[in-house]
């Protein structure tokens, strides 16, 4: 990976215990990475229901994990299992979710379900083994589609479907937990996140593994709209960068939202001819499809309060990110040809 943990947090994880829910998808996978890199002992929870889950993400780890990683086949919906494998942990790294915004429209009562209960349950475990603290894995969607840049936390939400209402309710009670028990909780809100294990596969796919599949078997990326939305792509290292501030930080977070991202915006356009260059396919052209409803024009973060509460600052830019993403899927999806 492109970022030497070691250098940025010493030993201080060093033989602690932390809970990676979701920790066979993308995401968690880097945070337990990360963690093991650091010399943590990590317990993953995974039930391999999402698009993005697979043990293959944490099997990869294996090597560095020298008997420091424990793989759990479950839900977090499943309160005995938590009872038995909370305690003892530092540290919970809760990122286990349904993850589609447009499947959440057609699964409502599923994705409530899994994403607010089962927030529900980490926290009451957290909470009765006296966890240090949560930190959860929150979604720039609870923005909405209001105009206004730079998304600053002090803005109301505005949640356009129910997978950001999921996310939404869950930072009430991370806020609502920490006033009421004590639980130390930090509310992260991940604005657009590319890297190395990010599913393409899925009907979901997130737009960089899209382009990426499209790009590696010589089609043509399909833009929806004109390709003049942009967003605040942030490479995964920063997301785990800011969860191990998080953690470490030595005042209480209390529940309090915080933006992680890039803090850079870049269109769909400069993102498809970019990928096209570092791929060697220059010729390649990005395809126009009618834009999709309900496809937020901007999206960029303010991150201010990221540096003041946790003194977050990314640790791998938009392009140096980028470059790494696609090597790998190079990589990934010729073999798969
Ligand atoms: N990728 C992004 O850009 C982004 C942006 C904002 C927020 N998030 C949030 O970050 C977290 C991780 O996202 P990701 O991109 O790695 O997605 P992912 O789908 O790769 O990972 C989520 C993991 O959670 C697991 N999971 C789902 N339901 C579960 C359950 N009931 N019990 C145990 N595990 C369960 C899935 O199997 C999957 O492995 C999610 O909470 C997501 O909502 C992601």
């Amino acid at each position: 990976m492109l970022t030497d943990w070691p250098k940025l947090h010493g030993d201080f994880f060093r033989h602690q215990k932390a809970l990676v829910t979701g920790g066979a998808g993308f995401i968690g996978s880097h945070i337990t990475e990360g963690l093991l890199d650091l010399g943590a002992t990590v317990v993953v929870l995974d039930d391999l229901s999402g698009t993005g889950g697979s043990w293959e993400n944490a099997e990869v780890l294996e090597p560095k994990a020298g008997g420091r990683l424990t793989r759990i086949t479950g839900s977090i919906l499943d309160k005995p299992l938590l009872a038995r494998i909370v305690p003892g942990c530092r540290y919970v790294f809760h990122q286990a979710a349904l993850g589609s915004v447009p499947r959440s429209v057609e699964q409502p009562e599923l994705y409530t379900h899994v994403n607010v209960v089962g927030t529900l349950n980490v926290l009451e475990a957290a909470r009765a083994a006296g966890v240090a603290r949560v930190m959860f894995a929150a979604s720039s969607s609870a923005y909405g589609d209001t105009p206004t840049l730079p998304k600053i936390e002090t803005m109301p939400p505005s949640p356009r479907s129910p997978y950001a209402a999921n996310k939404v309710a869950c930072e009430a009670m991370l806020s609502g937990w920490a006033a009421s028990y004590g639980l130390d909780t930090a509310a992260l809100r991940y604005f657009n996140i590319f890297g190395p294990r990010q599913n393409a596969n899925s009907a979901y796919a997130a737009v960089i593994a899209a382009f990426a599949k499209a790009i590696v078997a010589g089609q043509d990326p399909v833009i929806f709209g004109d390709g003049e939305q942009s967003r605040d792509f942030t490479f995964v290292d920063n997301v785990v960068q800011a969860n191990l501030l998080a953690a470490r930080s030595t005042r209480p977070i209390q529940g309090q939202v915080i933006n992680i991202a890039c803090g850079q915006r870049i269109t769909v356009n400069e993102l498809a001819a970019q990928m096209a260059r570092m791929m060697g396919r220059p010729d390649l052209k990005a395809r126009h499809e009618p834009e999709r409803a309900g496809d937020v024009k901007h999206s960029l973060a303010d991150l201010a309060r990221a540096r003041q509460v946790l003194g977050y600052q990314p640790v791998v830019g938009f392009e140096p990110g980028l470059n790494a993403t696609v090597q790998w899927y190079h990589q990934v999806l010729t073999a798969s040809i």
